[in-house]
């Protein structure tokens, strides 16, 4: 009698009552079976870098997010929090989170529009309309549920999205969703904007989205060009403005009122209440037909339960504290100055901008999470980004100034970065900066140095201030 092995198919083992122990077996081996699950045994890379004490996601916080707070016990500076106006534990904000918990109770338990409506609602949207200068405006259980809904519900398999290549994940998301064509123009570019523009038929439905300060980086969107391109190619526009609303125009209005632009500017202008608004939830202002539109057909809307009472009153609390406000704002663009040209003056890599947003650029997965970590052990909170959130290469720690800051936390905070985090780490910024430069670095002492190339004053006092800093530093050693 002859026996004649032969391997088992997928749906074999499947279907045998052994597959239990073959599904075993092979999950040992490596197999060729196609468990879903497989992607998730074989990612390891949060528990490699829990190991080396790199961690730096999920971090729980055990007090109100404020400019100092206790993390892990200890007094931290945060660095690391969208709580732009310091609104998170503002008193008034405080009590009308509880008042709307007396009153309405603790949540919705239903969509906005069948049994989730509350008087709150109305008068936050109604708000909202008059702070921004719009006819009407919708208010979403989250930011994300805004991008994600109303690309869909505006748009058809004949139009076509035209998005910047940085926009957010909920705007990204919100393309994807939609039946509608989709095209990419480079960050920030109004140029190519309007290369991809010409190249779409001129008939079609076209709808421009991206932000008003963009998320990560903090850097503003040229919107005057980008709006005109738009209308000169009949485009309507959405400006998601979530980290601009609040920090950025006359008393906050946002990113358009900062350049100047208003609602013939702008069909759509939205945001989070997860930011400056120290709340939950998201908006969409624009005209009332076409939020009347939104209100009825976008799913992210219609079929999700509506903002809780205390997130509610606290948004709408915020929108007036937000318009009141400009003494917040003057102390944030204050600090701003004050912390960036401290970064810069130690020789960091970073963005200018005018929004509360202050990147500092490592260009490196392992030394992001050291910096990180340093910052963290010395008493200061950053968020470190990786990739997706980046491209390889370009990782960074997203630092962010708050109103509640004062100049001591600001300056501590930067300080922090030479004094106490690996000096090898500070040293491969220095090498950066001076390579960036093209200067070169002869000797470490004051006057000891020589360049490739002129420079400008400011570069050449920054690279003083960081002569005399390591001269310092080792003279302490
Ligand atoms: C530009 C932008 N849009 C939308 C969102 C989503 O907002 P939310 O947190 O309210 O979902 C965010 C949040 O990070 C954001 O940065």
């Amino acid at each position: 009698m002859t026996i004649r092995a032969r391997i088992l198919t997928v749906e074999e083992i499947n279907h045998t009552s052994l597959s239990w122990f073959f599904r075993k077996i092979l999950a040992e081996n490596g197999d060729t079976m196609t468990d879903l699950f497989k992607k998730a045994r074989r990612f390891t890379d949060p528990a490699t870098y829990k190991k080396l004490g790199l961690y730096p996601y999920f971090l729980p916080f055990s007090s109100q997010i404020g400019p100092r707070m206790s993390i892990q016990g200890k007094e931290t500076i945060m660095l690391g929090s969208n709580n732009y106006m310091g609104l998170t534990s503002h008193p008034e904000m405080l009590k009308a989170a509880k008042d709307a918990i007396d009153k309405y109770g603790t949540g919705c338990t239903g969509s906005r529009l069948l049994n989730g409506t509350l008087e709150l609602h109305n008068e936050l949207e109604a708000g909202l309309s008059k702070f921004l200068g719009y006819e009407d405006t919708i208010a979403f259980t989250t930011g994300y549920q805004v991008n994600v809904g109303i690309v869909e519900s505006l748009t058809t398999e004949k139009d076509y999205v035209i998005s910047d290549e940085l926009n957010h994940a909920s705007i990204i998301d919100g393309v994807r969703l939609s039946k509608a064509h989709r095209a990419i123009y480079k960050h920030n570019n109004p140029e190519d904007f309007e290369r991809v523009l010409r190249e779409l038929p001129q008939k079609a439905g076209k709808l421009l989205i991206t932000e008003g300060v963009f998320s990560i980086e903090g850097d503003l969107n040229p919107l005057k060009e980008i709006c005109k391109i738009a209308h000169d190619y009949d485009t309507r526009v959405m400006i998601d403005d979530a980290h601009g609303t609040g920090v950025l125009g006359e008393h906050g209005e946002g990113t358009p009122n900062y350049f100047g632009l208003g609602k013939d500017d702008v069909d759509i202008l939205s945001g989070t209440f997860s930011k400056s608004f120290a709340s939950i939830g998201g908006f969409a202002s624009a005209s009332e037909e076409v939020i009347n539109y939104i209100k009825h057909t976008a799913r992210s809307f219609l079929f999700s339960a509506s903002m809780p009472p205390a997130s509610c009153a606290t948004a709408n609390k915020a929108t007036e504290l937000i318009q009141k406000g400009d003494h917040l704002r003057d102390n944030v663009r204050k600090l701003l100055k004050r912390y960036r040209s401290g970064l810069v003056s130690l020789g960091f890599n970073t963005v200018p901008s005018e929004s509360a947003i202050v990147p500092i650029i490592v260009g490196d997965l392992e030394n992001n999470f050291r910096l990180w970590r340093g910052l963290l052990d010395n008493g200061v909170y950053t968020n470190p980004y990786m990739t997706p959130a980046v491209p390889v290469g370009h990782e960074l720690l997203r630092t962010s100034i708050i109103a509640s800051h004062s100049e001591k936390d600001v300056d501590d905070a930067y300080m922090v970065t030479p004094h106490k985090v690996s000096m090898t780490m500070y040293m491969t910024y220095l090498k950066n900066y001076l390579e960036n430069l093209k200067a070169y670095f002869i000797g470490i002492q004051p006057g000891n140095l020589t360049y490739m190339e002129s420079i400008t004053e400011e570069t050449e006092k920054s690279i003083e201030n960081i002569v005399h800093f390591l001269a310092d530093f080792f003279k302490k050693d």
